[in-house]
């Protein structure tokens, strides 16, 4: 029996060569911009996503679907770059964002790149055409849809009152959306019925859901060693994650927190929240939603893949980067 965290490291490596083997020589500034990130690792849990649904509803028809798993793996990285330049922050996957090693107008750039790069990609995968046409449909909507979550993830800075449930449509959007279309694309590119497509669509948004929620934990939580990226820059921004709106609810202000911090200040704040209970609150929610997840795979066909994808909600939570 494969354990996750086995089938992770291959098909990492997987995707990882397939990704040296696009972007690894290439030239000019702005490709190497575009390819900076990508070469730079990451978990590629996307791609694997893909390639789990697809194996989950078809065994073995994942080998065809390599270029959707790539797409979504683009994507992701696409919306990264941006996302970098929109949170001012200076690390990723341990390096230097793009927008600091060049600048934000070739980081602009970049990302868009690899946006049509994905599109490009995800219509050389094997399958139908009707099938092809309903996966580069859903890609397209999916990129819209996170347009819209990054709007109002940012839109929510300038805002004391967001209520829990505009977070959880803003982090569906920002997030989940893509573990939704990674799971459905995978899905109907190898051939699954429009019952089964919808309960991989919903098990991918709700897991991207939980996975959003651990990922705001780890900006407070993890040091900037282990999650590759700028400690604390939800609480330096003011994004209204859902720690922040339990804090206020409980009377803890994070106004005074909205600026650069010392580690000190941070492990300061670290130990308010955690006395007055609000990580592990938190870290409830996200539980339960990837619990919500895994109830969607039950009109799956049992086999190892939705094993695994069940497994992969609870990685999502459990991660510690
Ligand atoms: C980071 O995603 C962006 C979020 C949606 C929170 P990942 O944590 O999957 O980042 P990489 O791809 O492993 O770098
Ligand atoms: C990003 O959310 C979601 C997207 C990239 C669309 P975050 O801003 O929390 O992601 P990180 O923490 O920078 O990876
Ligand atoms: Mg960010
Ligand atoms: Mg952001
Ligand atoms: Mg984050």
């Amino acid at each position: 029996m494969t354990t996750l965290e086995d089938y992770l490291e291959k098909n990492a490596d997987r995707i990882d060569r397939v990704i040296h083997r696009y972007f690894g020589d290439v030239h000019g500034d702005l490709f190497r911009a575009s390819a900076h990130l990508l070469l730079a690792g990451g978990k590629r849990l996307r791609p694997a996503v893909v390639i789990l649904a697809a194996d989950a509803v078809r065994k073995g028809s994942s080998d065809d679907l390599i270029p959707a798993a790539l797409a979504l793996e683009l994507t992701h990285n696409f919306t990264l770059i941006h996302d970098d330049i929109m949170d001012g922050d200076v690390a990723r996957r341990g390096v230097p964002t793009v927008h600091t090693v060049w600048d934000e107008p070739t980081a602009i750039l970049a990302g868009d790149v690899l946006y049509a790069k994905a599109f490009e990609f995800i219509c050389l995968s094997e399958a139908s055409e009707a099938a092809r046409i309903r996966a580069v449909q859903m890609l397209a909507r999916t990129c819209t849809d996170i347009c819209d979550g990054q709007s109002m993830d940012m839109a929510f800075e300038k805002r004391d009152d967001v209520l829990e449930v505009e977070y959880l449509e803003m982090v569906s959007k920002k997030t989940g959306v893509l573990y939704g279309a990674s799971a459905a694309i995978g899905g109907i590119l190898a051939g699954a019925s429009p019952v089964q497509a919808d309960a991989l669509y919903q098990f991918g948004v709700n897991s991207g859901i939980a996975f959003q929620i651990q990922d705001d934990l780890i900006d407070l939580l993890a040091s900037s060693e282990t999650s590759g990226k700028d400690r604390a820059s939800d609480i330096r921004e003011g994004k209204q994650t859902l720690i922040a709106i339990r804090a206020r609810e409980k009377g803890i202000d994070l106004a005074p927190y909205r600026r650069p911090l010392t580690g000190a200040e941070i492990d300061d704040l670290i130990a308010q929240l955690q006395d007055a209970g609000i990580v592990e609150e938190v870290r409830a929610v996200a539980v339960e939603r990837a619990r919500v997840a895994k109830q969607a795979l039950s009109v799956l066909p049992d086999s190892e893949e939705k094993r695994l994808l069940g497994e992969i909600a609870d990685f999502f939570v459990a991660r510690g980067n």
